[in-house]
């Protein structure tokens, strides 16, 4: 068999792990939460490099646009090490998921931090970000959850952070971009019939299939009469690096900044 079909074989394999994985997307993610015992240096979570590299990665971009004194919200923190990171630059830090285990998680990593919170939100809901940082703008830090949402759902989000970014905030988004088919995904990160790297199974088991979110997807979620987009590229998504036999653990990724527009019928009150 040609080696480029080869990994095709490990299919029914992947349907069989991925058999088991709870198909309401909020339940999944707070069931894979709560079974999850170790992140940092020896994670058990694929997104987790344990180390802030890819965050440095950021600064210069987040230094330019975002304004240093407004509050960050981390949307969809996971277990707030990206929180705890902006935390340590930014006035104000509050790290919301919809997973309920994963907050929890969150807020016992964080104890020593007191410019630092976190809470329970589905940014799908409408109007789901009105409260978080109280009657101020925000900046929005968002990484690796666009891409685990459907369309319509990324589409109701994006409103939810146009709303809080107000005039003055901004948004940083960093996805997974990856342009192949899910076999080509587990494989990419080192999975193959014989054997398949820890934390690549447990997401495997307990979550949905992620999509990818690049330019494309941006533009079908980002009407132009709501946002402005001010800068984007490429970026690179490093992830646990158990899966880093043949330099697999880094995953091509997507950067976008925006500013939020005013919808011509919307008062500026509203
Ligand atoms: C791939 S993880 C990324 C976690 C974190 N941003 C990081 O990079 O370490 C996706 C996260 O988005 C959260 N999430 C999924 N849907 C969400 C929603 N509708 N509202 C808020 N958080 C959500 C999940 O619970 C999960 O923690």
């Amino acid at each position: 068999m040609r080696s480029a079909w080869r990994k095709y074989l490990i299919l029914p394999k992947l349907i069989r792990l991925s058999r088991s994985a709870p198909k309401d997307r909020a339940v999944a993610w707070d069931k894979y939460w709560e079974g999850i015992v170790s992140t940092g240096t020896s994670s058990e979570v694929l997104w987790d490099s344990g180390s802030d590299n890819e965050l440095r990665g950021y600064r210069d971009i987040l230094a330019r646009h975002f304004d240093p004194d407004l509050p960050v919200v981390d949307v969809g923190c996971g277990h707030g090490a990206f929180s705890r990171a902006l935390a340590a630059f930014s006035p104000r830090v509050i790290g919301v998921d919809v997973a309920e285990h994963a907050v929890a998680r969150a807020r016992a990593e964080s104890e020593a931090m007191d410019n630092l919170s976190f809470a329970e939100c589905d940014m799908t809901r409408p109007h789901a970000g009105a409260g978080l940082v109280g009657p101020t703008d925000a900046n929005v830090f968002i990484r690796g959850v666009l891409h685990v949402l459907g369309t319509a759902d990324q589409a109701a989000l994006m409103e939810n952070l146009r709303q809080m970014v107000g005039e003055r905030g901004r948004v940083f988004l960093a996805e997974t971009n990856f342009r192949g088919n899910p076999v080509e995904y587990v494989s990419h990160l080192g999975a193959s019939r014989r054997s398949i790297p820890a934390p690549l199974e447990l997401a495997i088991r307990k979550l949905p299939m992620p999509g990818h979110f690049g330019p494309d997807e941006l533009a079908v979620v980002m009407p132009t009469d709501r946002w402005t987009l001010v800068e984007d590229g490429a970026a690179t998504i490093e992830t646990n690096p158990l899966m880093d036999a043949e330099g697999n653990s880094r995953v091509p990724g997507y950067f976008a900044v925006l500013k939020g527009k005013t919808p011509a019928q919307e008062p500026l009150s509203a």
